[in-house]
């Protein structure tokens, strides 16, 4: 039988979390020979809230779903616990030993806010927690972060455990990718399955740009290029955008509530591609920290094509890139370039 792995979620208590965590436990994330040991983490006022969600999962009586003896003695005198799940406010405990860390838990914007102000407090939440994960995390533990600025907040983590490898750090796109896929099918009538190869590229914002010159639909006669079937380029170039751009808000509006089944879902194909590989020919998007790939701006967590090896991802090279898509990838990276510097204008 395989080791169990250790999972945490931040924000576990949240909307997100609670679509997240069956997904893990059910084996959706690192697959349903492997079984998993939870680590929720959430803040005191969610406390009460993040024991129901334990409570659940207990009563879900998932079979991934391992004991551990897990020995907290040395920091709350007491010892070897059999349990199958860490619910805890304690940042330190939550992080021990953890093998993967998905980053839920933010402080959201609420109305009349500055963006300063929402910043600010993400950086303090993602340079303390950075810390926990450094100090107390399994070695080559891997970090994806979905709250937003999802992109920022993975630099900051990125910079304040500067022990983990840059290439440990990721922040969440496949959610944007996802949609654009799921556009793709709508639009064409075909199986999602058999749609391939989108780009989201730069920031998890409305300046991210999905790129669909790539992309190709499987038909009986072969891969077909996604331009040469879908014959709209007006529509390609527009509507299909700013949709996958704008989608997050149209959920909001719809469900008074943002996304998190699909939220959820694509955290689990995140690492699950990020660990046990992408299938041959395919590429995914990932949020990865940058080394000017593209002409992308340098030292920012940028969303990126990449393929998954070993554990490993690589950004997919040689991509042509025409001048419409060099404007937005420009766009975006700037963007981001900005986010940094707003940043780093709340650390000091
Ligand atoms: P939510 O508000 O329902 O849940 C967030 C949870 O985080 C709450 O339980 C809260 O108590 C907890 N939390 C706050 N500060 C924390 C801290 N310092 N440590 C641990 N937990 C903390 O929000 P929801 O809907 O689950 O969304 C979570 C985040 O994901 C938001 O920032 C949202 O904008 C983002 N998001 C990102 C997406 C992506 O594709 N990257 C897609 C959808 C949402």
């Amino acid at each position: 039988a395989k080791e169990p792995v250790r999972v945490l979620v931040t924000g576990a208590a949240g909307q997100i979390g609670y679509a997240l965590v069956p997904m893990i436990a059910r084996g959706v994330m690192l697959g349903a020979d492997q079984p998993v040991i939870l680590h929720m983490l959430d803040i005191p006022p969610a406390e009460e809230a993040l024991n129901g969600v334990k409570m659940e999962l207990v009563d879900a009586a998932f079979p991934l779903l391992k004991g551990c003896i897990f020995i907290i003695m040395w920091f709350k005198f007491q010892m070897v616990l059999l349990r199958c799940v860490v619910a805890t406010t304690d940042v330190v405990e939550a992080c021990t030993g953890v093998n993967i860390a998905v980053m839920v838990g933010g402080f959201p914007r609420k109305e009349g806010m500055e963006r300063k102000d929402v910043m600010s407090k993400n950086v303090s939440i993602y340079k303390s927690q950075a810390s926990a994960l450094e100090q107390h995390a399994a070695p080559n533990c891997k970090v994806v972060v979905v709250a937003n600025p999802a992109n920022t907040n993975a630099l900051i983590l990125k910079e304040f455990a500067p022990s983990i490898p840059a290439k440990n750090i990721t922040c969440l796109t496949r959610l944007d990718h996802n949609r654009a896929l799921g556009q793709i099918s709508e639009k064409l009538n075909v199986q999602v399955s058999d749609v391939k190869n989108v780009i989201i590229w730069g920031n998890h914002s409305s300046t991210q740009y999905p790129d669909v010159n790539h992309a190709t639909v499987k038909t009986p006669s072969g891969e077909k290029p996604v331009r040469e079937l879908v014959k709209d380029d007006a529509w390609l170039n527009g509507e299909f955008i700013t949709t996958v751009q704008q989608r997050g808000a149209a959920i909001i509006k719809a469900r008074k509530l943002s996304s998190a089944l699909s939220a959820a879902s694509a955290a689990c194909d995140h690492i699950r591609d990020w660990v046990l590989g992408t299938p041959e020919g395919t590429w995914v998007s990932m949020g990865v920290y940058s080394d000017g790939s593209y002409n992308a701006p340098a030292g920012v967590i940028y969303s990126f094509p990449v393929t998954c090896g070993n554990g490993e991802w690589t950004i997919v090279q040689g991509l042509a890139i025409d001048e419409f898509s060099r404007k937005k990838l420009d766009l975006t990276g700037a963007e981001l370039t900005e986010e940094k510097e707003l940043a780093y204008s709340c650390l000091s």
